[in-house]
């Protein structure tokens, strides 16, 4: 306990003596070439910097979390982070409320964990010049994902002979139950996300253009996970952001040995029957997604996302001395780099830095971590500065009474 608390005392005593620096430095290694956008705002816009990010399930939201919150850290935003009582996510899959949010994390700027949408709450939490983002991911590579994810989770999954996803496919309504506890994890899991309702029935007419319309009216840009590079191009010039800004490594990937490898065009086929409404919704979304790209110019997206692939590997090239090495979570010396796994049956793989001894690079540090502890630090280091403001508003209390605070950090979640 005393150790990791001094741990954190190190890293942010270490961030606030880096902050000045940092503007500079790490600007620094940046590749300085051609300007890489073909096509600049004019005239240039400031950056936007109220986001609500709708983090959906197996989707490669913990890498767009996760640079969301460099991007708050950078721009001294404040990120709704969950009350203690709900975990790292907004008590999913509870609908989202306002109440769920720390306290210590009002008024933000910005949200990206884990939450059941729900569009009055976050209106009334964040300020009226939010722009709304999502991502989504093609659903047979999706289920697979959560099928191999959630099975020690789902009772849907955990009833299924052998753990077999052929076995689930075949026979869907055999194993699920509606309603009962992670039932989510198991059905229309993008629509139960985006507060839509995954049990209507896909005949009715009505219902998906409908919500469909509903997500367009909120959300302004609705990422894929396959066009994942092209998604962050887009999310860029939405936001007037630097190429900077959308740097990243992958995050909360499995081991290749975890994963399914759907091949076959039955089982894709039960996917897309069994989560109709996801199905169509991601159809939906892909054809509005390239129709931006086409938008804005797909020379224009590609010149970006070339550009990005080699600031990324830049970047990696600095902080892990070249492609950063995947490994299990027994393997990562770092504890705060350790990611968080579902179940023995799935290993979760993430990135150590190299050289223990050598001073930490909180940039490196920041973009390797994981979302559990990167939301602990982040509430951590928001209610320390929540503390200071409220002291400084204080009337201070007579002489001789001033003591030294006993427990100068908040204690983790
Ligand atoms: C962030 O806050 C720190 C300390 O309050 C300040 O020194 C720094 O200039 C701020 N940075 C930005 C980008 O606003
Ligand atoms: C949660 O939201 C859904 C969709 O809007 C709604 O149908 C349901 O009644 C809500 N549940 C609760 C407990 O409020
Ligand atoms: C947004 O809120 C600000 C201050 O809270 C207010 O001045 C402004 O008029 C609001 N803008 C809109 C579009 O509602
Ligand atoms: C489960 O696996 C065992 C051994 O691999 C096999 O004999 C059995 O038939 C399987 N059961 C089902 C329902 O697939
Ligand atoms: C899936 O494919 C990867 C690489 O192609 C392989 O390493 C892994 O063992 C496969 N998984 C299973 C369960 O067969
Ligand atoms: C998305 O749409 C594009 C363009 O129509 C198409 O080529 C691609 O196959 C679609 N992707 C998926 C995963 O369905």
């Amino acid at each position: 306990m005393m150790s990791r608390k001094k741990a954190i005392l190190l890293l942010l005593a270490f961030s606030t003596g880096t902050l000045l620096l940092h503007q500079s430095a790490h600007l620094g290694w940046f590749p300085k070439s051609a300007p890489f956008s073909c096509a600049p705002p004019s005239p240039p816009r400031l950056k936007h910097t109220a986001v609500a990010f709708l983090k959906t399930h197996k989707t490669a939201s913990t890498t767009v979390q996760n640079l969301l919150f460099r991007f708050a850290e950078r721009h001294n935003l404040t990120v709704a982070l969950p009350h203690h009582t709900c975990d790292h996510q907004f008590c999913y899959p509870r609908n989202f409320s306002a109440r769920f949010v720390h306290p210590y994390t009002l008024p933000p700027r910005l949200i990206a964990s884990h939450l059941r949408f729900n569009r009055e709450e976050l209106h009334r939490l964040m300020p009226n010049d939010t722009i709304y983002v999502t991502i989504l991911r093609e659903p047979v590579a999706m289920f697979e994902s959560l099928f191999s994810y959630y099975n020690q989770y789902c009772p849907a999954y955990k009833r299924v002979p052998n753990g077999s996803m052929e076995a689930f496919l075949d026979d869907p309504r055999r194993y699920y139950r509606p309603h009962e506890k992670y039932a989510m994890y198991a059905h229309n899991t993008l629509v139960y996300d985006l507060g839509g309702d995954p049990e209507h029935s896909p005949e009715d007419p009505t219902y998906l253009p409908e919500f469909i319309r509903q997500v367009e009216g909120i959300f302004s840009l609705v990422m894929l996970a396959e066009y994942f590079d092209e998604s962050l191009v887009l999310l860029r010039r939405l936001l007037a952001w630097d190429l900077e800004d959308i740097l990243y490594v992958k995050l909360n990937m499995r081991s290749p040995e975890s994963k399914l490898n759907i091949t076959s065009a039955r089982v894709a086929a039960q996917v897309h029957a069994w989560n109709a409404l996801d199905a169509r919704l991601y159809d939906h979304f892909n054809a509005t997604f390239w129709r931006k790209l086409r938008r804005v110019g797909q020379d224009c997206v590609q010149k970006e996302v070339r550009a990005l692939r080699r600031a990324c590997e830049h970047l990696a090239h600095r902080c892990f001395g070249g492609q950063p090495q995947l490994r299990p979570a027994m393997q990562i010396k770092n504890k705060e780099l350790r990611p968080w796994q579902p179940s023995a049956k799935v290993g979760i793989v993430g990135y150590d830095l190299p050289g223990s001894g050598a001073p930490l690079d909180e940039q490196c540090l920041k973009l390797a971590m994981p979302e559990v502890q990167y939301s602990r630090y982040l509430l951590r280091k928001q209610s320390l500065r929540n503390r200071r403001r409220a002291a400084l508003h204080r009337p201070l209390p007579p002489r001789g009474l001033l003591r030294p605070p006993r427990h100068p950090v908040p204690k983790a979640a």
